[in-house]
């Protein structure tokens, strides 16, 4: 279990196809939604990840029940147990702050244990509580949690200071049961934050302005329950499409989401790598010869995803000369920079900038992942790897990759989860 590693034994190239699941960022709110209702709520495609399992921990304790057949969950939050998501909940997934907005808005009170500062920095969540003040909410933090309270959320007017998706997917949700109308500016772009808001709409929540920096809520006095259907993990998708490029293969993505990955078709193909949209679901990346050097900024969507960052930075390790990536988001998230280089990446660091050398040969060794995308390029690094490289630390993987070795091993890959004690 939790000492489980993965071995790799590099050297294969890939080829065939990988079957994307469903998309972690856009579940996790999407379960939280349903606290917003007392009605059933039905989810389709919903990916087999330990985030979500801790989610649905989190949703049983404040009364829900759920069921689930394959890949759809079905649940319902008649009436609201508990109105406090304890420390031991919130320390394993900072997500969990998704549930302030909701348990305001239905119940008028919510205790969340504050994040800790997870891997990749500290992210606070101050503008969350600043948009849940804007509502009229009253906020206290004492011993490691915060308190919000609010008879009845009224509409309010606020702008983000920074880019925040579950800031602001937070607000939209907090907001559909308020009082009157809210206007949050600087709001996030990224696709899971549009597929919240058009689940809130399918709930009769009415939002405008999804996908632009300006949202508009008007409050409901109740919303019904929903049936939707996930979309795609572009994250998934992106790290399945570097992997082929990186082992100079022939992989079809299927049911991902191109329209969701441009900046990453864009970064790829600037690589000399081949990409070509198959269907509209469907992407095939044949990997070339030679990896050309790029220079990456990390930004906000529609821009390169910082989810991707770790992962690129592996490919171009084998770049045929010399890259820079550009962290713009989090302030700490290169923890996977000192285990690349045990394997023999030459990379060195200045602040948020990293240059990565290129024309790196990889040899294996044993490394240890630190967070979930470092984890990620860690085995992309195995697969090209001389030798073996092992993964330790993989439950960072686990929480939000569905059988990622499994998923590798059918495209080729010499890779096994070695289950320890
Ligand atoms: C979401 O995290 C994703 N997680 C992250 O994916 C992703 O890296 C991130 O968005 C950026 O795209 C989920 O959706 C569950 P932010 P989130 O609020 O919402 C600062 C993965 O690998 N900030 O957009 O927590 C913050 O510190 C995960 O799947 C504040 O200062 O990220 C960061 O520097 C990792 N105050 C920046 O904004 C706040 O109140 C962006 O954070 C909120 C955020």
């Amino acid at each position: 279990m939790a000492l489980d590693y993965i071995e790799i034994k590099g050297g294969r190239r890939l080829e065939g196809e990988v079957q994307i699941s469903g998309a972690k960022n856009a579940a996790l709110p999407a379960l939280a939604t349903a606290l917003l209702t007392s009605k059933k709520c039905v989810l389709q495609n919903v990916p087999d990840l330990q985030d979500i399992s801790t989610m649905l921990k989190i949703l049983e304790h404040f009364g829900a029940r759920s069921q689930s057949f394959d890949s759809t969950y079905e649940i319902q939050i008649e009436n609201l147990g508990s109105v406090e998501a304890p420390y031991d909940f919130v320390r394993k997934m900072r997500a969990s702050v998704l549930l302030l907005g909701p348990l305001l808005a239905r119940n008028g009170m919510a205790r969340i244990s504050l994040p800790g500062g997870c891997a990749i920095g500290v992210r606070p969540i101050d503008l969350h509580l600043k948009a849940m003040e804007s509502m009229g909410a009253v906020i206290s933090l004492q011993d490691g949690y915060v308190e919000a309270r609010a008879k009845k959320l009224k509409g309010g007017e606020f702008t983000f200071g920074q880019v925040t998706v579950t800031g602001t997917i937070n607000s939209m949700m907090a907001a559909s049961l308020a009082d009157g109308e809210s206007r949050f500016l600087n709001c996030a772009k990224e696709p899971e934050v549009i597929f919240c808001g058009e689940l809130l709409k399918s709930m009769g929540a009415k939002i405008e302005g999804l996908g632009t920096p300006t949202i508009l809520v008007k409050g409901q006095t109740s919303l019904s329950g929903f049936s939707h259907k996930l979309i795609p993990d572009r994250i998934e998708s992106g790290t399945y499409m570097v992997a082929a490029a990186m082992t100079k293969g022939e992989v079809l993505i299927r049911q991902t989401c191109p329209q969701y990955l441009e900046a990453v078709i864009r970064a790829l193909k600037d690589s000399g790598a081949n990409v070509e949209l198959q269907s509209q679901d469907d992407i095939l990346v044949k990997g070339a010869n030679e990896i050309c050097p790029l220079n990456i900024v990390t930004q906000p969507h529609p821009g390169f995803p910082t989810d991707m960052q770790a992962q690129f930075m592996t490919y171009l390790c084998l770049a045929n000369g010399e890259s820079q990536m550009m962290e713009t988001i989090f302030e700490n998230r290169f923890m996977h920079v000192p285990e690349l280089m045990r394997l023999g990446a030459k990379i060195t660091i200045q602040g948020s900038k990293a240059t990565i050398k290129g024309n790196a040969s990889l040899v294996g060794a044993p490394v240890m992942a630190t967070d979930l995308r470092a984890s990620a390029s860690l085995v992309l690094a195995g697969l090209v790897a001389k030798g073996t490289t092992k993964v330790h630390r993989i439950y960072h993987l686990d929480r939000g990759y569905e059988k990622m070795e499994k998923k590798l091993a059918l495209l080729g890959a010499n890779i096994q989860r070695v289950p320890q004690a």
